[in-house]
């Protein structure tokens, strides 16, 4: 009885807290546009599409392109990027495009401005507004956070006018000896509800990714742990900061053993864990989860997200974002000449990733491919 008592005194103290709360949301200085948010938000995560994230900044493109021998200059970088958005069909798979800011004010081949170009195709351009993931502090070495908030109120209106319809933020977590700590989670999680806020501000849908970093020798059971607490730290900060989880695309890592650890796992158990955690954290009112691949090889990104629709019943969409799973082979494929090639492994990985989204991918599509 006496413990029942001092819990519902508890209770009751939270209950005013959160009143609180919410009726100085209600005074919030400046109207948001739930429905424009919610509408593209929801387009992004159509069934059977999901986004291409073509925003690596130009030193990230560097690495992709040292790879294949191809030099990183400005007139590489607007001809590889003009394949992948010349992709005949690719659009049927594809429900928008994560652009650098460099590709975003710049033109297709044929002069064409590549938002208008993807916007006659009923692709959605969207831009990567980080400033990048810089070293934290007083954090364990390899720890980062990411920065890009001031002046972004601004940035965002430049990119609306030209034609940006959504925002990506990327936050690193490291697992490693010391890390992460919950200072670097805090801060990384903070920085996402303050850019998440500002987006919706402009009606632009943040794409929230707070990426736990699948590359070192940790097991699957590290990831999960931290991804709990990473999606934890992240929706309440999302919460505290007033942003409307109506509005919003998570683009999460996936629970998964670090690509240096002998003991890998087989796909059910990564989709079960991943459904586990993203169960436990995001509610049902946000639209949609778009996984990043993180290094994962093209086919097991795409058998992830696969098996995971195949478990059915998920309360939100639950699609792609990647980076590396949908551009290896058309890099690759390409490799400064062939444009053609390039486009058919484009639109191969598309047409996979579209499938798994359905949660009707098969090997034997590889296979014949
Ligand atoms: P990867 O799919 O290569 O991890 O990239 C996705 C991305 O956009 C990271 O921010």
């Amino acid at each position: 009885m006496l413990v029942k008592q001092s819990w519902w005194k508890k209770s009751q103290q939270i209950n005013y807290a959160s009143r609180a709360s919410i009726d100085s949301t209600i005074k919030r200085p400046f109207t948001l546009n739930l429905k424009t948010l919610n509408d593209t938000a929801r387009a992004m995560v159509a069934p059977g599409k999901g986004i291409l994230a073509a925003d690596e900044s130009t030193a990230t493109i560097k690495k992709r392109f040292d790879k294949i021998g191809i030099e990183n200059t400005w007139a590489h970088r607007r001809a590889y990027r003009d394949l992948l958005f010349t992709t005949p069909g690719f659009e049927q798979y594809t429900s928008g495009v994560i652009l650098y800011e460099e590709t975003l004010f710049d033109k297709a081949l044929d002069e064409t401005p590549i938002a208008k170009l993807l916007a006659s195709k009923g692709v959605i351009p969207g831009i990567k507004v980080d400033m990048g993931a810089k070293p934290l502090a007083g954090g364990a070495p390899e720890e980062t956070v990411t920065e890009g908030l001031d002046g972004l109120r601004e940035r965002l209106e430049k990119y609306k006018a030209a034609g940006a319809r959504f925002a990506k933020w990327r936050a690193v977590i490291t697992i490693g000896e010391d890390a992460p700590t919950d200072y670097a989670i805090h801060v990384n999680a903070h920085a996402l509800g303050r850019y998440a806020a500002l987006c919706q501000e402009a009606d632009i849908v943040p794409i929230v990714e707070p990426e736990v970093l699948m590359d070192g020798d940790n097991d699957i059971d590290t990831c999960e742990e931290v991804t709990d607490l990473v999606l934890a730290a992240v929706f309440g900060e999302l919460y505290a900061q007033r942003v409307a989880l109506e509005g919003i695309i998570l683009k999460p890592n996936m629970v998964i053993a670090g690509a240096q650890c002998n003991n890998q796992n087989d796909v059910e158990e990564v989709a079960e864990r991943t459904l586990r955690v993203l169960r436990r954290h995001v509610p049902s009112a946000v639209p949609g989860i778009a996984f990043l691949s993180g290094g994962q090889s093209d086919i097991l990104a795409t058998a992830h997200l696969d098996a995971m629709n195949k478990a059915g019943n998920l309360p939100w969409g639950l699609t792609f974002s990647y980076g590396r799973a949908l551009q290896a082979a058309a890099q690759k494929a390409w490799s400064g000449k062939n444009v053609e090639a390039g486009k058919a492994a484009h639109l191969h990985r598309a047409r996979m990733n579209g499938l798994a989204a359905l949660g009707k991918w098969d090997t034997s599509l590889e296979k014949s491919a």
